[in-house]
């Protein structure tokens, strides 16, 4: 007879037959095997099955899948997806996949500001230069690319954090494979519905998953996706190894988000057009960066790319710092946060916030100036979107 104390510590999962309707969390950290051939065969991959969380779990694969799938939809060949920790982790996981010491990479000089510091300062300190240059210009990215042959990476990010500058993606990835430099694309302000920089010859796309795909501002993870086979291993044995792996709580908060994307991103963009319209008739608002607006310098290629213009906006306001804060503090209905993509509408002031370890001179260069808010538009009614920003706008 089994006792008290074993009974206690024993699992009893091996009579559970029924199929779950939803995704179960697999709060495991290791699996069992049925016998030691089992073992072996698993961890030499002549069989299918999970090991070790850190290396892999039922709900962290089945959501990396279906986010592969997104961003693969219009591809017709296998696209692999790992989850990681956060958006940082898949930059950095992604990067260091790609490079090692004595190379470099080529980037634009309006990432999210936690990007530029990653490749500043961290990747600076192990030997990873980097380039920052205008990669909406063509001739000049052409002219990095033959005068530093030790580029090895063009990391993108398009629409940009938080001005909404796009960048040419077909263009700057036919570019790179000339030079047999890869491509990494940052799309989380687009998500999958909006952009698939793989249909457009990126190689590796990454996500903050927090963002959008969540959309509900509950979990902390991200994604990296890729239809190369070595790149994707290469990829895993990092993920594995640094140990920036995603937990089963968090992915499956994801997957929740997930089954809302269609709605939710067809909501942020009708209602971020509508918003960044009324600001752009404001007498108060100097510009109003939404690649939506047929005056913003990145409408025509934002148009080629992308099937609808997301609901990220920022606006610079006729005024200084001060008055920007003021509007912000007025706010009502838009919520003070660090985050963006959630369902309900945020503000921020990137020059303090985001942008605030970024040299000044150069965010001031790409328009992040101190008097710039950037909203991210939820799902509400556009009639109280307009109003919260009117009477906060009226001083
Ligand atoms: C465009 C972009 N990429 C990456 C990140 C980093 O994501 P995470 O906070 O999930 O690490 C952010 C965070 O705001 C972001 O805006």
């Amino acid at each position: 007879m089994t006792s008290f104390e074993t009974i206690c510590v024993s699992e009893g999962t091996k009579n559970l037959k029924s199929v779950p309707h939803q995704l179960p969390i697999y709060a495991t950290s290791s699996f069992a095997f049925e016998s030691v051939q089992e073992t072996i065969d698993i961890f030499t991959g002549v069989k299918d099955g999970h090991t070790y969380s850190r290396y892999g779990n039922p709900t962290i694969d089945t959501v990396a899948q279906k986010i592969a799938k997104l961003e693969g939809f219009d591809l017709h060949k296998e696209v692999h997806g790992l989850l990681t920790s956060s958006g940082m982790s898949a930059i950095s996981t992604a990067a260091t996949s790609i490079l090692k010491v004595g190379e470099t990479i080529l980037t634009q000089n309006n990432l999210y500001g936690g990007t530029t510091v990653l490749f500043q300062n961290i990747f600076d300190r192990f030997g990873i230069k980097t380039i920052f240059c205008d990669c909406t210009d063509l001739s000049l990215v052409r002219n990095q690319l033959e005068q530093n042959p030790s580029i090895k990476l063009l990391y993108l990010e398009t629409p940009s954090n938080p001005t909404m500058s796009c960048v040419n993606l077909a263009s700057l990835a036919s570019l790179a494979k000339n030079y047999g430099v890869k491509t990494i694309v940052d799309n989380t302000f687009c998500t999958p519905y909006l952009q698939r920089p793989l249909s457009l010859g990126i190689d590796i796309v990454v996500h903050s998953t927090t963002k959008f795909l969540n959309g509900h501002g509950n979990s902390i993870s991200g994604a990296m996706v890729t239809a190369d086979e070595t790149l994707h291993k290469a990829m895993w044995g990092t993920l594995k190894t640094m140990g920036s792996t995603c937990n089963a709580w968090d992915a499956w908060l994801l997957n929740n988000g997930l089954k809302t994307l269609v709605l939710r991103m067809d909501k942020h963009s009708s209602n971020a057009l509508a918003l960044a319209q009324y600001l752009d008739n404001h007498s108060r608002v100097k510009k109003v960066n939404y690649c939506g607006l047929k005056n913003h310098e990145s409408h025509t290629i934002a148009s080629k790319q992308m099937s609808q213009f997301g609901g990220m906006l920022s606006f610079d306001i006729d005024g200084n710092m001060q008055d920007a804060l003021k509007i912000i503090d007025k706010l009502k209905v838009a919520t003070n946060a660090p985050t963006l993509g959630d369902i309900d509408t945020l503000v921020l002031h990137p020059a303090t916030t985001s942008h605030l370890h970024v040299d000044s001179n150069a965010r001031n260069a790409v328009g992040i100036t101190d008097s710039l808010i950037r909203l991210s538009v939820g799902v509400e009614h556009i009639g109280d979107l307009i109003e919260d920003l009117e009477q906060a706008l009226t001083f």
